[in-house]
């Protein structure tokens, strides 16, 4: 067949012919692919592919898996570590939401959690979900906006998933995901505004831990440093009705640009805390 092929083809095509087949091993590899776990998702990962314009079972650094437990991103390789899912219903976010300390902790206060007073919430920096999924199961509806499509997956199928578990999905149904750009999202707000503005941008040097590590060893090829963290500011602060708040690590700047009314300090986090009324 080769034979035939290369019959009445130019130099150039030729030479292109033969070195596609002598350097295959050295072609580069697609940054990430879509792969299916099991014959029976095939098709279901066909379509997340299509969704995310993103090749299906090609060589790649990274995959997005779909297996038995839900949508995984995994890096590949011999010292790749494991896969990264969004789980709300076993794992830390069942610990947490057991054992948190509940409307006690820092997040909560930093919200305005009180007795009687649980503000809607708008986290424009949704990410994995974790925080916003401590505020919802505190009973604080939630609007979450992700714009990196792959996370937003992520976490579009642990919220799925989480719909399905009897105990964790009346905590799902508070949590509404946006994808998109929350900057131009909150501009062009429609409806009534969130009380309360959580952000949580990314910021280059996050806390050490082991789980930290591995999901921004991921997540770094996808996502930046959030570098329009002050647009983001400025945009919720003009939203917000109650108050914004921003996580940031414990010894990092504030974002450029207001001032905290007040921050919350705890051991590897802070929250700064941007006062326009009262909540009650
Ligand atoms: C540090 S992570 C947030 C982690 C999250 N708080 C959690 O508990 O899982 C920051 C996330 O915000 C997203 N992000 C940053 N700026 C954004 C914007 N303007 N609009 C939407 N998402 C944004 C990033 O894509 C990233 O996934």
């Amino acid at each position: 067949m080769h034979r035939l092929w290369v019959i009445g083809r130019t130099c150039g095509e030729l030479s292109k012919f033969w070195a596609d087949i002598f350097m295959s091993d050295e072609r580069p590899k697609a940054l990430i692919s879509m792969q299916a776990l099991t014959s029976a998702q095939q098709s279901e990962a066909s379509d997340w592919a299509q969704r995310l314009g993103m090749p299906l079972d090609v060589d790649s650094e990274y995959a997005l898996q779909l297996g038995p437990e839900g949508l995984q991103l995994v890096e590949l390789g011999p010292q790749a570590p494991g896969p990264v899912r969004v789980d709300f219903v076993e794992g830390a976010a069942a610990h947490r939401r057991l054992f948190g300390g509940g409307s006690g902790q820092m997040i909560a206060k930093a919200v305005g959690v009180q007795p009687g007073v649980r503000p809607r919430v708008l986290d424009a920096t949704a990410g994995l979900g974790r925080d916003a999924f401590v505020l919802a199961s505190l009973g604080c509806p939630m609007t979450l906006i992700e714009r990196q499509p792959l996370i937003a997956a992520l976490l579009e199928d642990g919220l799925a998933r989480a719909a399905k578990s009897p105990e964790v999905a009346p905590i799902a149904a508070q949590m509404q995901l946006l994808k998109g750009n929350a900057i131009e999202l909150m501009k062009n707000w429609q409806g009534e505004p969130p009380q309360v503005i959580y952000l949580d941008p990314m910021f280059p040097h996050r806390d050490k831990s082991a789980l930290v590590k591995k999901e921004m060893r991921l997540f770094r090829p996808f996502v930046g440093d959030d570098l329009d963290a002050p647009t983001l500011l400025q945009a919720a602060l003009a939203l917000a009705t109650h108050r914004v708040v921003v996580k940031r690590p414990r010894k990092a700047p504030i974002i450029e640009g207001a001032k905290p009314g007040y921050a919350l300090e705890g051991k590897s986090s802070r929250y700064d805390i941007y006062p326009k009324k009262k909540l009650a």
